[in-house]
């Protein structure tokens, strides 16, 4: 299929190919064909949309059968406004007849609902819905719909047929909105303030925080299939697998909604963990979007940390040579995934010194 398309402000990237549509039509009209056997039916198909499922449908229905059609508009965009209008009445009386209405798409189910009501007025012998697609989890009514060539999620569609204002319908297969992600990896060394501007940014860019520390702490808690393989390791005194920590991370990814991107936490330390993190989320056509690294002088860190030790009273942050060696250890761990993003054009430094708004501001603008 071919590569992502621009319609208007939105991006969008191939989702359903043409075979794969033509297979589901086949498979509809053969349906059709068996279920109307011996009668004639009225196919109606409702205006703009419907028109390449309706013209393929048609093609592929080998019993005798008559067409209509019937114009409706419900608005614009990439939301559906349930205000329904009839555009185009019905040149057919269709009193008697064994209808078939023929969708593109059935979203919420308000157009439908309203098609239904007008056409039962006429009194066919009777009435029933085929759909190239179907939106179960948006879908508010009750009314049954016999015939689906795809049920699909909510996400925004265009092509064959469907439109984004009005664009897109004559694309020759269907096509997904794609919706960009701010993937973000947060490093800092132990003082820098990770934690606060973590939860700010996470609160500015509506981003799920993934930290794989939590995510180990409740498979293993809940014995999980991932935490008892965890544990298998853990207790034969091995280190657990990076694709071990990927699983739980896609785990993750997959049943986040609603969220415009991710803060990864722990995860990675290592290219090569890095590459699988690259890999896992080029499945879902995603990418990390920028490696941020909070720098701060040593001496600095040291001396924040000290101070953190007198008050709370952590004996890692109470020793000064403890507080060096945990440097030394992070700055052994990050610089080769510094080289790592810095290769891909990813890694930015901030400068980690100032007060929290003001750190604040320049990962802001750094991320803008
Ligand atoms: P309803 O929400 O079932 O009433 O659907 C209303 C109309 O919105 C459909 O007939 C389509 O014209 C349009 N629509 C719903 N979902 C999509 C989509 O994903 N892409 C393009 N149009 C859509
Ligand atoms: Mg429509």
């Amino acid at each position: 299929m071919e590569k992502e398309i621009t319609l208007g402000d939105k991006t969008f990237k191939p989702f359903i190919s043409k075979e794969k549509i033509d297979e589901q039509i086949s498979r509809v009209a053969q349906e059709i064909n068996r279920d109307y056997k011996g009668k004639k039916p009225l196919l109606v198909g409702i205006l703009n949309g419907s028109v390449m499922f309706f013209s393929d449908l048609l093609k592929k229905i080998d019993i005798e059968c008559e067409v209509a059609f019937l114009r409706v508009s419900s608005y614009k965009g990439t939301e559906t406004t349930g205000n329904v209008k009839k555009v185009l009445g019905l040149d057919k009386n269709i009193e008697g007849s064994d209808v078939i209405i023929i969708e593109d798409i059935v979203d919420t189910g308000i157009t439908l609902e309203h098609i239904v009501n007008d056409l039962s007025g006429s009194k066919p012998n009777s009435l029933k819905v085929a759909t190239l697609l179907f939106k179960p989890n948006a879908y508010t009514k009750d009314y049954p719909i016999d015939y689906v060539g795809f049920e699909v999620g909510n996400e925004f569609l265009v092509g064959f047929g469907l439109d984004y204002n009005e664009i897109g319908r004559n694309l020759d297969e269907l096509y997904i909105i794609k919706e960009p992600m701010l993937n973000i990896i947060l490093f800092g060394p132990p003082g820098a303030g990770k934690g606060t501007q973590s939860e700010l940014i996470q609160e500015k860019f509506n981003l799920t925080h993934l930290s794989t520390g939590d995510m180990f702490r409740f498979h293993m808690k809940n014995d999980t299939a991932l935490g008892k393989k965890a544990k298998e390791y853990m207790e034969a005194g091995n280190l657990v697998p990076d694709q071990l920590v990927i699983d739980m991370i896609d785990n993750k990814l997959s049943e986040s909604h609603d969220t415009d991107g991710f803060i990864f936490d722990g995860f990675p330390r290592t290219p090569d963990q890095a590459t699988a993190l690259d890999e896992l989320l080029a499945k879902k056509d995603w990418e990390i979007s920028k490696m941020v690294s909070l720098e701060v002088e040593e001496n600095e860190l040291v001396k924040r940390l000290l101070l953190r030790g007198k008050d709370s009273g952590r004996k890692d942050d109470s020793d000064e040579s403890i507080i060096r060696n945990r440097m030394a250890v992070y700055n052994k761990e990050t610089a080769p995934l510094k080289d790592f993003y810095s290769n891909q054009g990813k890694h930015i430094g901030v400068d980690g010194i100032g007060t929290i708004e003001e750190i604040n501001g320049r990962i802001n603008s750094a991320l803008a």
